[in-house]
């Protein structure tokens, strides 16, 4: 096992600096507790980026993504910038490509402790476990753009091998979970939903352990809450996948629950972040939750750090935190994020039970 890493910080917009900083607490608390070595460096990206650097990433960010071991990003996106030429959120979507970014696994499970935190009732929540495969790096968001006063085109393109290559992550998950894929598409009246649909049956072929179902997206979001228990990994493509892991955040009960992990080729850093974005309704309140962060941040350790103890420590962290009602206000608590990273931390550090 290895046990030293250079890691790349970028905070980001609006509350990602917040939740990046928890983020980074804990892991040092558990690098500690393990003997792990992080060397951290922060750079900008998103609105911060363009204020500071004239783009919102640059070429010096993006090769110290590619030569860092792993990318912990906050969120990016700021209102003054909303009507710009040139978007925050561009540098995002230039980071996840230039690393090649394809597969972003976006694990979503019913908190027992939480249930309640829910809007859906509890007995449609209990059990639930899902992971969303969202593919990340075509589609609508990366096609030719066309973008005038009275006319408007986003092109979406899907070759066989990126739908193969999600697929395969999708099914290879799903033989480590309970064997069930549901792909996900438009297949009544998109062609690149068809070709999906049909690469995605070619690969079943090579995985006769795992079930698939196809289900076409406007069902699916209603499915996701009339029954999510029938869920057990969903593939989908980019704009689809970015809409169904927002409604599913409501099944733990918050997007401040969500983490990600956008991965690539093996060998190549992923970029860990939470699903939600740069909040800026709450930035600068202490309201922010950074449980999704530092869930993130427990994903990099396990996917591309190759320490799945340092990864379950900080998991059983949350959990512990979560069951001793250290909640943020988005789950109907009264905590701050300072709070509830102090809780995580400290628990982390001591590898027991004393929060
Ligand atoms: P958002 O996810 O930022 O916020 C939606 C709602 O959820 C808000 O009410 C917010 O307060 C709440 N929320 C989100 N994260 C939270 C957290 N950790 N704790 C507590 N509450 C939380 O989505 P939005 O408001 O539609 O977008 C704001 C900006 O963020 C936009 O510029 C958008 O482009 C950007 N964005 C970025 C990312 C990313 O960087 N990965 C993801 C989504 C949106
Ligand atoms: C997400 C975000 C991004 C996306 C935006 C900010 C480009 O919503 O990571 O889910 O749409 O992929
Ligand atoms: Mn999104």
């Amino acid at each position: 096992m290895r046990d030293s890493f250079d890691i790349l910080l970028l905070p980001g917009d609006g509350i990602g600096p917040e939740v990046v900083g928890a983020a980074r607490r804990v892991m040092d608390a558990a690098a500690d507790h393990f003997g792990v070595e992080l060397s951290y460096e922060e750079r900008k990206v998103g609105a911060a980026a363009i204020q500071d650097e004239g783009e919102p990433v640059s070429e010096e960010t993006l090769e110290r993504a590619r030569s860092s071991d792993s990318v912990l990003l906050g969120a990016v996106g700021h209102p003054d910038f909303d009507r710009g030429t040139v978007r925050p959120e561009a540098g995002l979507l230039r980071l996840r490509k230039h690393l090649g970014a394809f597969a972003n696994l976006r694990p979503v499970a019913a908190i027992p402790s939480l249930l309640s935190a829910s809007t859906l009732k509890e007995e449609v929540l209990r059990g639930v476990d899902i992971l969303i495969v969202r593919e990340l790096t075509g589609g609508a968001y990366f096609g030719d753009k066309e973008e005038g006063e009275e006319l408007a085109s986003d092109l979406s393109v899907y070759t066989r091998e990126e739908v193969e290559r999600v697929a395969r992550v999708a099914f290879e998950a799903a033989e480590g979970r309970n064997g069930r894929v549901t792909s996900v598409d438009k297949a009544n009246v998109m062609a690149t939903s068809r070709l999906w649909r049909s690469v995605v049956s070619d690969v079943a072929g090579e995985y006769p352990n795992v079930a698939l179902d196809h289900v076409l997206v406007d069902a699916a979001a209603m499915f996701l809450i009339r029954d999510p228990g029938r869920f057990d990994v969903i593939v989908t493509e980019n704009l689809f996948g970015d809409i169904l892991s927002d409604e599913a955040a409501m099944l733990p009960g918050s997007m401040g629950l969500l983490p990600s992990a956008s991965l690539g080729e093996p060998g190549t850093p992923g970029i860990y972040e939470p699903v939600h974005g740069s909040a800026p309704d709450i930035a600068g309140t202490g309201k922010a939750n950074p449980y999704a962060t530092v869930l993130s941040a427990a994903m990099m350790f396990r996917h591309s750090l190759g320490r799945p103890d340092v990864a379950g420590a900080i998991e059983q962290g949350v959990s512990v935190a979560l069951e001793a009602h250290y909640l943020t206000p988005d789950l109907g608590g009264k905590k701050t994020t300072e709070e509830v990273t102090e809780a995580v931390r400290k628990w982390v550090a001591a590898g027991e039970g004393v929060i």
